[in-house]
């Protein structure tokens, strides 16, 4: 470009062939804050489609149509604990704690024992005839898992039991209602 050619172009400012010289400012701005909106909105898309698996697995988690089969475990023979008493097991798997009362000779309950607070043990209080946990005072229903007292609010996973041959089996583990 020339300077005769600059001066037919009075917009162009520069001599040298700067190719910001085409670019409006006030279109740029716009054009910037567009883009970022175009930006945020493809980044938004993208995290609602790469959490929708996530959020279809804890669904189905929470409402229990993904049903879980357990095996089927002995936790003790029926003449090694006395009506009244209780015995800590594990199940289903080794790191998850769970306890098995005797309620009367052919009756028992058994739940994981991990407070729904804060996740002390809970043992059984013969005594109280209720499920103790001591870090917060908590109390939990024998009969249900249901939390009577203190700030638990949620029941104990309850373990389903079987009786056979002069032992308990634990069965499996019941969902939470929704
Ligand atoms: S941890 Fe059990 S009552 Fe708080």
């Amino acid at each position: 470009m020339d300077s005769k050619d600059r001066k037919e172009q009075p917009n162009v400012p520069f001599q040298e062939d700067n190719y910001t010289h085409n670019i409006r400012k006030d279109g740029e701005r716009k054009l910037d804050r567009r883009s970022f909106m175009k930006m945020m909105a493809g980044a938004a898309g993208v995290f609602a489609v790469s959490t929708l698996p996530w959020g279809a697995i804890a669904a189905r988690e929470l409402t229990g149509l993904d049903k879980k089969t357990y095996a089927k475990a002995k936790i003790a023979d029926t003449s090694a604990i006395k009506v009244g008493e209780a015995v800590e097991f594990a199940y289903p798997e080794k790191h998850d704690s769970a306890l098995l009362v005797k309620l009367g000779d052919n009756e028992y309950k058994a739940y994981q024992n991990t407070c729904t607070h804060l996740k002390c043990p809970v043992f059984w209080s013969g005594e109280k005839g209720k499920l103790v946990c001591p870090c917060h005072h908590g109390l939990y229903d024998v009969q249900t898992g249901i939390p009577i007292a203190g700030p638990p609010q949620r029941p104990l996973p309850e373990i389903t039991l079987e009786t056979a041959e002069g032992a308990v089996y634990a069965t499996g583990v019941k969902r939470y209602e929704t």
